[in-house]
């Protein structure tokens, strides 16, 4: 699967997005080692500390599948026009524990074409 592909994912999980109260959308899509792509987006609560952001949902389900290995995630968020969306420090943390920082690639896209690609290690230095 190239970025270009996992992104449209992304896009594609975007559209479930639940969030009633930012009215920001994201989605996420996750790519296993095994070349499977786990879809995830933010899903709000009225509550507010509740809520689960995109990245996470795409990891849990697929950890919750049996999924152990992780080459790339693309994140695509914003309200109606696609703004650079990057991974809060929880969702960061959270791939620390499943990733290789050094070779896992963080992929923010605004489109299929235009993205930026981060390493773990260089959005999460000296992780716990
Ligand atoms: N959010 C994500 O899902 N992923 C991110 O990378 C940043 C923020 C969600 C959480 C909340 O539902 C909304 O975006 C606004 O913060």
């Amino acid at each position: 699967m190239d970025r270009e592909n996992l992104i449209r994912h992304a896009m594609s999980a975007r559209e479930n997005s639940y969030s009633p109260y930012s009215r920001f959308r994201v989605g996420a899509a996750l790519l296993c080692g095994d070349g499977e792509v786990y879809e995830g987006c933010n899903i709000e609560n009225r509550a507010y500390g509740p809520t689960n952001c995109a990245e996470r949902t795409a990891f849990f389900k697929a950890v919750s599948e049996g999924k152990r290995e992780f080459s790339a995630i693309a994140i695509v968020g914003g309200k109606e026009e696609m703004t650079w969306c990057y991974p809060c420090g929880v969702c960061r943390q959270v791939m620390a524990e499943f990733c290789d920082p050094d070779a896992f690639e963080v992929i923010c896209a605004k489109s299929p074409e235009e993205y930026k690609v981060f390493t773990l290690e260089e959005l999460l230095p000296n992780m716990f």
